[in-house]
């Protein structure tokens, strides 16, 4: 596929993520094609909203109460009773399944004198508060009270532990801890409709690695909000990334989302076009023995593009038992990633099913925790997976050590994001201009994150005030 030169104003002048999908051999659906990208001023922002403590306390007191949260997947509490916990900017939650269709977020902070009640997932028919014993249900009602004679304000019992509101969809588990929030539908927008076609409710938890890094959260998140990153953090990928010429939407005030199409070479490659052979193997893994491995040629005159697509369809449906034959080449191969405000992303098409969250690592601006999930469909036989443990990974311990459970090539291509991060932080604290300047078209997402920040935080004070 050549990269012809396009001119226009507000995009890069290569080929558009359109063209490549009007040259596609199965066809994806229209929803992949440009949405919608709103006028947005440009204004460089403040390098301290990554590092100073005080923005910081304000995304902790009027941002992430206000939100709706992906808390856990629906398979890490499959029974009744069973229970995960969930810690963010200081709040912790429990949450169980009550009933077969019934999820609850309780707070996970006793209503004596505060200790939190559990610390670990499990399954328990009570809650008991491990310091004076106090107990709860575990849908959150009260049971006992062994000092009830000495709680003249509880009549002697305690009340019900607090609930936040949740919401299931597609098999993630969301909270807010904002009573008065809006419907999830309401954010996740135009997602509801385009992800039916993936069913990621069918999906089960692959892989689950769980990334501690020394730089704010913000700024880990944002680095899986753009793809022109490649260039110069992943150059392995260029021979099968065409990262300039992504897409890049603004659905809603939550829902950006960037479209990156592979098996197709970047134009930042001047001085060489690889053949079709060559970008397959760079996007299947390397060299290949094609003596011994004859089906991994490409045909003359194929592109590496319908023979991958092709090829992940055959392999897709030999091991789940289901018909991909209507799926796009598109769905097949590219990065299809819709971020979510503030802080998780998901990516939709047949096979690369990945998640990511974003969190502070406690209460520190200076640190967060990513969570990357592999999710991959149910076989059709209907016998769901356990979903795979966390893998969890010190700031020292470089992602590549998951290997075994990411593959190499995406493993490398994390721990290449994350060897950048600290750097972006500590560049941040170091900038005489103490500003961050962002690309106006690729980095809109970022922009929209930023005013998002700013709008929760302004309501916020000045209910106060
Ligand atoms: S703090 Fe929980 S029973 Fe006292
Ligand atoms: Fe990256």
């Amino acid at each position: 596929m050549a990269n012809g030169v396009k001119k226009l104003s507000d995009r890069s002048p290569f080929e558009s993520y359109m063209d490549i999908l009007d040259g596609d051999t199965v066809s994806s659906p229209d929803f992949l094609r440009e949405g919608p990208n709103p006028e947005i001023e440009n204004k460089p922002i403040d390098a301290s909203r990554y590092y100073d403590k005080d923005f910081f306390n304000k995304e902790v007191k009027y941002v992430w109460p206000k939100v709706w949260q992906w808390a856990c997947r629906e398979e890490d509490i499959p029974e009744v009773g069973d229970h995960h916990i969930f810690n963010n900017a200081g709040k912790s939650l429990i949450i169980v399944r009550t009933k077969e269709n019934e999820v609850k977020a309780l707070v996970n902070s006793c209503l004596h004198r505060g200790r939190q009640i559990l610390a670990d997932d499990g399954n328990l028919d009570e809650f008991r508060c491990p310091f004076h014993g106090l107990s709860w249900n575990f849908d959150g009602t009260f049971k006992d009270n062994p000092f009830g004679w000495d709680c003249p304000s509880w009549n002697g019992g305690a009340p019900n532990l607090p609930e936040a509101k949740v919401e299931l969809w597609e098999g993630f588990v969301f909270v807010n801890m904002d009573q008065n929030a809006e419907p999830l539908a309401t954010v996740l927008g135009p997602m509801s409709s385009h992800f039916q076609r993936y069913d990621l409710g069918n999906r089960y938890k692959a892989a689950h690695v769980q990334k501690k890094v020394k730089a704010n959260w913000k700024l880990s998140s944002e680095a899986f909000m753009e793809s022109h990153h490649v260039v110069g953090t992943h150059p392995q990928g260029l021979p099968m990334t065409a990262d300039i010429n992504s897409q890049y939407d603004v659905w809603n005030d939550y829902v950006g989302r960037q479209l990156s199409a592979h098996t197709v070479q970047s134009p930042h490659i001047t001085d060489y076009v690889h053949t079709e052979q060559e970008i397959f193997n760079a996007f299947t893994g390397g060299d290949h023995d094609l003596e011994k491995n004859p089906e991994l040629r490409v045909p003359e005159g194929v592109t590496a593009r319908t023979f991958t697509a092709e090829m992940f369809r055959k392999n897709l449906s030999d091991e789940t038992g289901y018909d991909y034959s209507h799926a796009g080449d598109a769905e097949m191969v590219d990065s299809l990633i819709y971020n979510v405000f503030p802080n998780y992303s998901i990516w939709a098409g047949m096979v690369f099913n990945t998640i990511y969250r974003f969190r502070p690592n406690g209460l520190d601006p200076n640190s967060s925790i990513m969570d990357i999930v592999l999710l991959k469909p149910v076989p059709k036989s209907g016998i769901r997976p356990k979903p795979a443990p966390i893998r969890h990974l010190d700031f020292d311990e470089p992602v590549t050590d998951a290997a075994d459970i990411l593959g190499a090539g995406l493993s490398l291509v994390f721990e290449q994001d994350m060897v950048n991060l600290p750097f972006v932080h500590d560049g941040l604290i170091a900038s005489s201009t103490q500003k961050v300047e962002f690309s106006s078209y690729m980095e809109k997402r970022l922009l929209m994150h930023h005013i998002m920040l700013d709008r929760l935080i302004e309501e916020g004070e000045s209910k106060e005030n």
